[in-house]
């Protein structure tokens, strides 16, 4: 442990945090409600444990407030007991999650006020924003005798790892049929773009439930392999079931770690990936990664959004929810997220300074099926997408009052065979 940097008040410490789980239960806040959400959710973790945690084989640890980085004006956290391992699958609203880990600027209270806590998190999210992290996870361990320590990862992407192991995995490890069939005709393009070959080997990144490592092992034949690498547990969990549906065999493995840093053979013929390639903390360093994992002159293929404006399936329905919402955020563009791609110039930039060469960057504008009715295609855009994030907080009546204002304006695109709105992308190839 290095001494990191001390004001009048708060000491600030880098550590290393080692892997742990918790069991726990989310809970959502506005900023003031914070403090009572989250004694409220450690209560239901704490009572599930007494009822049931014991005959599990679980020994209750140290009680863990993760909070994830704000969306809009709520807080979310994720409220848990540290225990060793996950021993079943518990019934909602419990679950098991992995705390953060790695790399984190540490301080402690002695005393575990709401006060005391929120100071240390202010001087650490100060600390985060000296090195230039805006949006980092935090969290509390209350070890009881009235000490806190209050942590902020500085791990690269260590957001990314909490979003898709959290609400945002869980939807797309859910709803994969439901995005496989919107986006049918994107994947069929950048697949045509991308061409794998018999024999080839494939990296697909942030492959997420597996859709597309299974179609590209269709592609490279029983002579080629395909390794899927994702940072989302439950995804990947996912993907891997599908996979042995499929009688894959060892032809399509799936990784999990972070494809900006993982040691990658530099093996692969081919780097694919379907929207899962926007969500670096350090582009150029995790292009500059991927370009290793190529063999020498191996290609590159991704397919990412073009700006959220070109994008009917975002704009109308965003329109439509603000007639309700006013205040319902816009996607922001160029951080990492869906749509921090947008910039033709700024990918060709870092793909660049990456090593990559060769590179073309074409827009294609694929049709989005929302679904075979407008309630479905309504339904959908508030399960994925922009508006999806903004109505994490609303209550049943105002979502029913957004669903038919949705539907309404979704209503042109609908014709016989279902909802299509247009979307745009960037279809990306590049030469390692
Ligand atoms: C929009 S989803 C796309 C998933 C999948 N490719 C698909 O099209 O269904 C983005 C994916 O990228 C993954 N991801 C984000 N950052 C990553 C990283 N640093 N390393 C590996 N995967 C990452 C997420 O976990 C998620 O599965």
């Amino acid at each position: 442990m290095t001494a990191e940097s001390q004001d009048s008040e708060i000491a600030i410490e880098e550590i290393e945090v080692a892997p742990a789980w918790i069991a726990s239960v989310r809970r959502t806040a506005p900023p003031a409600e914070v403090a009572r959400a989250a004694a409220e959710g450690l209560g239901v973790v704490r009572a599930w444990l007494a009822a049931a945690g014991a005959g599990a084989g679980l020994r209750p640890g140290r009680e863990v407030v993760v909070y994830h980085p704000a969306a809009g004006e709520v807080v979310e956290l994720e409220c848990g007991v540290e225990i060793d391992a996950p021993v079943e699958r518990a019934l909602a609203p419990i679950r098991f999650a992995r705390m953060p880990a790695g790399r984190a600027l540490c301080a402690r209270q002695r005393e575990a006020t709401d006060a005391a806590v929120a100071r240390a998190l202010a001087a650490l999210g100060q600390a985060c924003r000296d090195r230039g992290l805006m949006a980092a996870v935090r969290w509390e361990i209350r070890s009881g005798g009235g000490s806190v320590e209050v942590y902020a990862s500085i791990e690269p992407n260590a957001a990314q790892v909490a979003y898709w192991n959290g609400p945002g995995g869980d939807r797309w490890a859910e709803l994969w049929p439901l995005i496989d069939g919107a986006m049918g005709a994107i994947t069929a393009e950048i697949l045509e773009v991308a061409a794998p070959r018999p024999g080839e080997r494939v990296l697909d990144v942030g492959c997420g439930a597996g859709t597309t490592a299974l179609a590209l092992r269709e592609g490279v034949g029983a002579g080629g392999a395909v390794t899927g690498v994702d940072i989302s547990a439950p995804m990947l969990a996912v993907a891997r079931e599908r996979a042995a549906a499929a009688g894959a065999g060892t032809a399509v493995s799936f990784v999990e770690a972070d494809a900006a840093a993982h040691p990658f053979e530099s093996a692969h013929d081919l780097v694919f990936s379907r929207f899962g390639v926007m969500f670096f903390s350090d582009p150029v360093a995790a292009f500059a990664n991927l370009r290793r994992a190529a063999a020498p002159g191996g290609r590159l293929a991704f397919v990412c959004w073009r700006a959220a404006e070109d994008n009917a399936w975002v704009t109308v329905p965003l329109g439509a929810a603000r007639s309700v919402l006013p205040d319902m955020p816009a996607p922001i563009e160029g951080v990492p997220g869906p749509f921090a791609f947008v910039d033709r110039d700024r990918v060709r930039g870092i793909l660049e300074s990456a090593g990559w060469r060769e590179i073309a960057i074409e827009r294609r504008d694929p049709a989005m099926a929302l679904g075979a009715t407008l309630e479905q295609a309504a339904r959908y855009v508030m399960m994925i997408g922009p508006v999806a994030r903004g109505l994490a907080e609303v209550g049943e009546a105002v979502r029913d009052q957004v669903r038919a204002r949705v539907a309404e304006a979704l209503a042109p695109f609908a014709a016989p065979a279902g909802v299509a709105v247009a979307s745009s992308c960037w279809m990306v190839t590049a030469r390692a």
